[in-house]
């Protein structure tokens, strides 16, 4: 059967943000920049850049400024062009989506990522979806979904990103059990969520990109509670495993745990570093801090 093309993400956009209170009280976390973009934009622009062409937001109250951030903004942009603030304005317009092409859908309730994905269930249909977490800040060439879109097309099934982390971590996490481990590629035979770090299987850990068949919905709608008595993606993936092949990905390049304090600062200096019209300032006062 040929295998369909990649071309619907999901990003769940719900959470209170409660580690970054009190600069969320009203504030999407997913707002917060690191350096001049705010995290949900990374999200996108990775997303776009492996090909994919329709978005789906799962939102929750107080989400309204990411929906505003992808919306062409007809007055500031035509302030920009009488100013000629060409450059900006070019960034700007680039980020527009095309129309019809961005959705969202409220998660009423904080039920668990598992019941956030489900509550796409519309818009995925029959197709494979990827899945973003925007907590997770990549720094990856090529970008980490255009890797796992690249080993979805290889294995034609299910494709995780996968980092090793030290033992004492592994329960903040949803864990490889391996079937094989071919290197690039794991094959999985199992997968728990945050289990406790005397009985975790593996030390490989998923990180916050997915590629998904639709099938795993099916799953989800059980709403089987799990670790913290949410509804886990996780969960509802582990059931497809043994009816569809199912990988893990050892990604190249680096992760930002945003969802974190120092994770997020780490984030701000590696992106100001990686940027040449930042990087010799920020080496220069970093000297300072050593
Ligand atoms: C979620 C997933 C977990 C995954 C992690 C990656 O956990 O449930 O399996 O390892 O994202 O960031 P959360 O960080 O929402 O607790």
């Amino acid at each position: 059967m040929p295998i369909k093309p990649l071309k619907k993400a999901v990003l769940p956009v719900a959470g209170l943000g409660t580690r970054f209170l009190p600069a969320t009280k009203a504030l999407a976390k997913e707002m917060l920049p690191v350096v001049d973009r705010p995290l949900i934009q990374y999200a996108i622009d990775e997303a776009r850049a492996a090909g994919i062409e329709q978005f789906c937001l799962i939102t929750g109250r107080g989400k309204t400024a990411i929906v505003e951030h992808f919306d062409v903004a007809y007055e500031l942009e035509r302030t920009l062009a009488e100013r000629g603030k060409d450059e900006i304005l070019q960034e700007l317009r680039s980020l527009s989506i095309e129309p019809g092409a961005m959705m969202t859908v409220r998660q009423q309730v904080p039920m668990g990522l598992g019941h956030a994905i489900w509550c796409a269930r519309a818009f995925i249909g029959d197709d494979p979806f990827a899945i973003l977490l925007p907590d997770d800040l990549m720094q990856c060439d090529p970008p980490c979904m255009a890797q796992l879109a690249e080993a979805y097309r290889e294995t034609g099934g299910n494709v995780v990103a996968i980092e090793e982390v030290p033992r004492e971590r592994v329960n903040r996490y949803g864990v490889l059990d391996v079937a094989e481990d071919k290197g690039r590629l794991v094959s999985v035979k199992g997968l728990v969520e945050k289990p406790p770090v005397d009985k975790a299987p593996s030390n490989l850990t998923i990180i916050g990109r997915y590629v998904l068949m639709p099938e795993v919905i099916g799953h989800l709608s059980k709403m089987e509670r799990g670790a913290g008595g949410e509804v886990q993606l996780t969960d509802g993936m582990a059931k497809l495993i043994g009816s569809q092949p199912f990988h893990g990905l050892r990604y190249t390049g680096r992760r930002f745990d945003c969802g974190d304090k120092a994770g997020f600062l780490e984030a701000q200096i590696a992106f100001a570093l990686g940027r040449p019209d930042m990087a010799p300032a920020v080496r220069e006062f970093l000297k300072r801090y050593a």
